[in-house]
């Protein structure tokens, strides 16, 4: 069994951007620290810099855009999150969403550049279609639920499940994560026994009064 991963998407959250990024990220490597989880932060990229030299806990990009150096103004470009200090990137988030043909380049250039990529996807489906692309991670998460406070693990277990069969059928070496309204211990046990590697989460923890506590308790049941 893999060791359980626990992936903090800061979106754009207040409570996550600026100083309050590098409080949460800090938070989240004294958690790692003392329950030897893997905690990952993914801030928004301007934060990527401050964080990626203040904590020793991986440090992710929301999203890469599919360009090459040059003229794009306003992308995000992959040298620019590795030079920072990112170790990863998600793509094809739910509120990022991508083409296929670009999530396909995405994926080869973290490879490329020896980052991890986390593919997002919202279905069964989709996740099929892109376990073939070989990204390290799938992470299933159906959009109605996300922000909702309502767990994916509970409310809809046939589609953490199903994911994971299609995906290991495909590729067994593609660690898969779920995600959606997860924000209790209960939650991530439930993710865990469902057959996930780990959880992508967010709301639950930047919105709780005290993010440590509940990243604690979060890991608490595994
Ligand atoms: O990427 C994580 C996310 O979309 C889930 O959001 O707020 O339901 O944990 P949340």
């Amino acid at each position: 069994k893999r060791t359980p991963i626990v992936i903090l998407n800061f979106k754009t959250y207040l409570e996550s951007t600026g100083i309050n990024a590098v409080n949460l990220a800090t938070a989240s490597e004294m958690v790692a620290e003392e329950t030897g989880i893997n905690m990952v932060v993914a801030p928004q990229s301007s934060d990527i810099y401050q964080l990626s030299n203040k904590v020793n806990i991986p440090v992710f990009a929301q999203h890469i855009d599919a360009v090459d150096a040059g003229g794009h103004t306003g992308s995000t470009l992959i040298e620019c999150v590795k030079e920072a200090g990112a170790d990863g990137s998600l793509i094809n988030h739910s509120e990022q969403r991508m083409k296929l043909a670009d999530i396909d380049v995405a994926v080869k250039k973290l490879a490329q550049k020896n980052m991890v990529s986390v593919l997002c996807t919202n279905n069964i489906e989709t996740s099929a279609a892109v376990a073939t692309l070989k990204p390290d991670f799938v992470a299933i998460e159906p959009p109605e639920l996300i922000g909702s406070g309502i767990p994916v693990s509970k409310a809809e277990p046939e589609i953490v499940e199903g994911t994971v069969e299609v995906i290991h059928k495909i590729d067994p070496e593609i660690s898969v994560l779920c995600g959606a309204g997860i924000s209790t211990g209960d939650d991530m046990k439930a993710a865990m026994d469902l057959g996930a590697d780990g959880v992508l989460l967010a709301s639950g923890i930047i919105k709780a009064d005290d993010p440590k506590e509940a990243l604690l308790n979060l890991v608490s049941k595994i």
